[in-house]
């Protein structure tokens, strides 16, 4: 075998390699989507934790200490506390790091307007609810009740800020007449945002003539058909509720060949200017000379 078939049998594996790993990074945003609604509905009633005790004898709280919870800056967090059902004592939340006490029951004591007692009677639920989530509100808050002596457990909040990120910035090369497609997702998010505007330069684009926008829970993508140099520049994804982020769009000459190397093949959904699976890079043109070679055979 000489050493130019090797070479195109590397490029072949190569591109195959990669496709399988987009597929894959696929499933991972699906299973990603998956944990969060898991995560969402142990957040409401806290299922999984009814049976548990952290104690050989039955607790009195179903739900488990220390439970953790996460939510975003501007989300909304549900801190779980479910009592047994034979319980009648009153229940208290109190924030652990500096003693305030936040809610007695059904009262909120705290002056703060964000917190509510979410109660249902029939499960013996008492999760609070913090709105409009800070990144100050992060901490240890403690689920009291009345017993003699007094028991309480303990539940974690974690404060993340979702931030967006679009695939392939920051820049990325079409060729004019292309269809110009951005996908921007979404990282470190608990909840999904109520709307993601994207921007050309400072101008909001979502409902301009050739421009569609297809959403999900932790994506947005941008579709502009029949692109040609007016589309140049700067494009931002700005969801409601997460950082936003930008790419760069340079609309090349259909027929010149500048940059060819970095030229995007925008039409594939496997797309990429280079393939660093083996981690050297092949630029795409070279890849496909190779490939119809290969293949004219
Ligand atoms: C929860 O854990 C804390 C210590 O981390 C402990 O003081 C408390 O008694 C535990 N609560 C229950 C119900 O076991
Ligand atoms: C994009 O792909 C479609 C079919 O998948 C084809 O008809 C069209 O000509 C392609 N456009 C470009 C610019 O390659
Ligand atoms: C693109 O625009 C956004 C929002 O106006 C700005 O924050 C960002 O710095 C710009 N990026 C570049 C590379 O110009
Ligand atoms: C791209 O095309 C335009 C008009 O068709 C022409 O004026 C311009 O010089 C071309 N640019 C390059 C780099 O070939
Ligand atoms: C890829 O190669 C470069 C140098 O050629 C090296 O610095 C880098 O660590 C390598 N990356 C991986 C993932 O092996």
């Amino acid at each position: 075998m000489d050493q130019r078939n090797l070479f195109r049998i590397i490029v072949v594996l190569c591109f195959l390699i990669r496709s399988i790993f987009n597929k894959s990074s696929e499933s991972t945003l699906h299973r990603s989507k998956r944990s969060y609604d898991v995560r969402h509905r142990s957040q409401e009633n806290s299922p999984d934790n009814t049976l548990k005790h952290s104690n050989d004898r039955p607790s009195i709280f179903a739900t488990d200490n220390s439970t953790v919870i996460v939510a975003q800056i501007g989300g909304t967090a549900t801190l779980p506390c479910v009592v047994r059902k034979f319980n009648t004592g009153v229940i208290s939340w109190i924030r652990k790091d500096d003693h305030r006490l936040l809610t007695v029951g059904l009262t909120t004591y705290s002056s703060d307007g964000r917190l509510l007692v979410e109660h249902v009677r029939h499960l013996q639920n008492w999760g609070l609810l913090i709105k409009h989530v800070q990144p100050s509100d992060a901490g240890i808050y403690e689920c009291q009740i009345s017993t003699h002596p007094p028991t309480s457990i303990f539940v974690i909040l974690k404060v993340t800020e979702a931030v967006a990120e679009i695939l392939g910035a920051p820049d990325l090369y079409i060729r004019a007449g292309s269809t110009l497609r951005l996908v921007c997702s979404l990282k470190h998010s608990t909840e999904p945002p109520s709307y993601v505007f994207w921007y050309h330069e400072k101008h909001m684009i979502n409902y301009d003539a050739g421009v569609l926008v297809l959403a999900d829970r932790s994506s947005s993508v941008l579709l502009l058909h029949e692109t040609d140099k007016s589309h140049n520049g700067n494009y931002t994804c700005s969801p409601s509720n997460a950082v936003p982020a930008s790419i760069n769009v340079h609309v090349l000459n259909a027929t010149a060949e500048e940059k060819p190397a970095a030229m995007q093949h925008a039409n594939t959904s496997t797309s990429s200017s280079t393939c660093t699976v083996f981690n050297f890079s092949v630029p795409v043109s070279l890849t496909i000379l190779v490939l119809q070679s290969a293949w004219a055979r």
